[in-house]
Order: structure tokens, then sequence, then C-alpha cells
């Protein structure tokens, strides 16, 4: 199983960004758990951040024929991203979306999400700990489905 893991703007900064809202990890301490996570599941991950659009789109693009799903924290672009969600839809491989903050107990720009009507779910306000649990059901969901591509 290949999977690709995607970070959107400014989580390049965690560990130092707004730590009362992100925490202390930073996006290092998070793929390194990630990574590990991914062995003992018998995964394989490729791990992207990247703060520009259109080199997410890219990314996501060139996930067609490497992997089989998606775990993505798209940052702010969750909520104004139509390209990303596009994406998404036109890859059709199960993307997982994750935020690090609840986004629905925040200012209400963060309520609204693109992504979340094209992903198989969403998991947020549990710290880096969304990220364990978004690798844990994007996996689980994808060998739930075997014959899927
Ligand atoms: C975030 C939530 C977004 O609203 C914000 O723009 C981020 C991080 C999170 O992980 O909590 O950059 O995706």
């Amino acid at each position: 199983l290949s999977l690709l893991v995607l970070h959107g703007p400014n989580l390049n900064l965690l560990g130092r960004r707004e730590p009362g809202v992100y925490g202390l990890l930073t996006l290092d301490d998070i793929n390194t758990a990630l990574r590990s996570q991914a062995e003992r599941l018998n995964a394989q991950l490729e791990i992207f951040q990247s703060n520009h659009e259109g080199t997410l789109v890219d990314r996501i693009q060139a996930s067609l024929d490497l992997h089989q799903g998606i775990l993505i924290n798209p940052g702010a672009y969750t909520h104004t991203s139509v390209a990303i969600r596009d994406a998404i839809s036109a890859v059709a491989l199960p993307t997982v979306e994750v935020h690090l903050s609840n986004i629905h107990q925040r200012e209400t720009f963060r309520h609204h999400s693109y992504i979340a009507p094209v992903a198989v779910g969403q998991i947020c306000g549990f710290g880096a700990d969304s990220y364990r649990l978004g690798l844990d059901a994007l996996v689980t969901q994808l060998r739930r489905q075997p014959d899927k591509p």
C-alpha cells in the first residue's frame, strides 16, 4: 500500500507557530511518527509539504499512478481551494482530511471545508493525533476495499 501525505501552507512552521493552537511538535516529529506507524501498518508513505496551491495540485495529480490513497492537511487552503478539491476529485483516490485544531470551534471562516465533500472523512481537533487517527482510518478504509485500484 502506497500513500501520499500532503501538508499545506504554514505547516512547516509547526512547533513555533501558535503553539497554543497547534502544539509544540514540529512537522518532522509528526512525519517521524507517521513513518513508524506506516511501517507497523505495512504501508509506504511519500510525505510532502508545500506553501503553494499549484504545487499541491501537481502532487495530487502525480499521485494517480503512484499511490492508492491520500492523507492531507490542506491548512488554510481547506477553506479556499476549489483547485485542490478538484484535483482530489480528478484522481479519485480515497482521501482523508486532517486538522490539528478543531476547525469547527474556531473562527466562522474555518468552519467550511471545500475538501470535506470529496474526502472519505475528516478528523480534526486531536492535535498531532489527528494525523495518527487519519492514517489509521485511511489504511482501514483501503484494506476494506481491496478490489479498488
Ligand atoms: C489547520 C486549520 C486551518 O484552519 C489553518 O489554516 C491551518 C492549520 C489545522 O491543522 O488545524 O493552517 O489545517
